[in-house]
């Protein structure tokens, strides 16, 4: 069986890939090869039988040997190798999931159960780099692909509710620390039920504005509050997070001006909260027509195998569409499905993806299952 080069597996995208791709068997359509940043030599993780000693991930005649590379190490390891790789003449399949490459024009994104016809047209005219698309981006189209798909789509608002894990793994530990030193600091008022709640209030905001308070990672206090800005401030009042909504979604479908198509305008706010590894989008939906609420639910549903549409009623909501309800598993469920008060060609929506599974980890090993054939 071919061989892969496998970068990045330690990591937190890296390790879901990896228990994914064990869950599935995927391990026993080719030959490992597992690279290190920092440990060149030594062992191979113990669960992969035979697999030789780690590799130098920074060794570019190794890593031209190999047919196919996949990796989670991040956007700086893609700069400072990728390009090298190519220089050196390098010819095989690269499987990314950082954002580097993803807007190149020699490169597709990769959703397969939502654009498997883009990519199978790209690997028709030979196109060697698929990159994984932003989690957030990819979440929504898991769950929007029905209505996209029917093109029924005029123009989409997403705003987002963002998880920890987006930012990193340390930012999922300074969220916590956060949030135990917050607690900490009202907890022998939070044991005494005679307590005034203004008095813990106003004890948490004292922690939260504490200049003690952990917060290298988000930079201010996110447990107990929220951040409206994510990634890099474009100048133009736009976050590189809002921009890649309309950019990356249009890229995925094949279309807007670089395909001889409009673009489906897509834009909203991006904002972080205090989950952990499930990110959530409100989106406010313009239709071509007014197509019947349950129509519109059939289609969400048929729009792929993972879409799962929740009724729009209390118990159902807080019971399916929450990050705890999703986390760890594949699903993407959408609800709060109605028309608006604006007018019948307006729909609301609300939906929740796993950020480190749809989001960032499955599409990357589902494009490595396609390139071995
Ligand atoms: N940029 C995303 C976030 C994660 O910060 O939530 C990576 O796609």
């Amino acid at each position: 069986s071919q061989a892969v080069g496998l970068v990045g597996w330690r990591g937190m995208v890296g390790s879901v890939l990896m228990q994914r791709m064990r869950d599935e068997n995927d391990f026993s359509l080719f030959q490992p090869v597992f690279f290190s940043t920092s440990n060149a030599g030594g062992a191979a993780p113990s669960w992969a039988d035979g697999a030789g000693a780690l590799q130098d991930a920074y060794d570019i005649d190794t890593l031209k040997k190999l047919p196919v590379i996949l990796t989670a190490q991040g956007g700086d390891y893609t700069n400072a190798v990728y390009p090298k790789l190519r220089a050196a003449g390098w010819d095989g399949v690269w499987i990314d999931a950082a954002s580097s490459l993803r807007m190149a024009d020699d490169a597709i994104i990769v959703l397969d159960p939502v654009n498997r016809p883009v990519i199978d047209a790209a690997l028709k005219r030979g196109v060697k780099n698929f990159i994984g698309g932003n989690c957030t981006v990819s979440c929504m189209l898991m769950g929007m692909a029905g209505l996209f798909n029917e093109d029924l789509i005029d123009w989409m608002s997403s705003m987002t509710y963002q998880a920890a894990s987006g930012g990193g793994a340390q930012h999922m530990r300074e969220l916590l620390t956060q949030f135990g030193t917050l607690n900490a600091a009202v907890r022998p008022l939070l044991d005494d039920p005679a307590a005034a709640i203004l008095e813990i209030d106003r004890g948490v905001l004292t922690a939260q504005q504490d200049a003690d308070l952990a917060r290298e990672h988000f930079g201010v206090p996110l447990g107990g509050s929220l951040i409206p800005w994510i990634d890099k401030d474009l100048g133009n009042g736009v976050s590189r997070e809002e921009w890649k909504a309309e950019a990356e979604t249009n890229k995925i479908l094949g279309r807007g001006p670089a395909f001889g198509t409009p673009a489906t305008p897509i834009d909203g706010l991006c904002v972080r909260i205090g989950a952990m590894r499930c990110h959530s989008q409100a989106l406010t939906i313009k239709l071509k027509r007014n197509v019947p609420l349950d129509e519109v639910a059939d289609i969400l549903a048929q729009g792929s195998d993972w879409a799962k549409v929740v009724p729009n009623e209390r118990e159902a909501t807080m019971q399916q569409l929450t990050p705890v309800a999703v986390t760890g598993t594949m699903d993407i469920p959408v609800g709060r499905l109605r028309k608006m008060s604006m007018g019948d060609e307006y729909l609301s929506a609300f939906t929740v993806g796993d950020q480190l599974l749809w989001g960032a980890a499955e599409p990357l090993r589902r494009m490595l299952r396609i390139t071995l054939g």
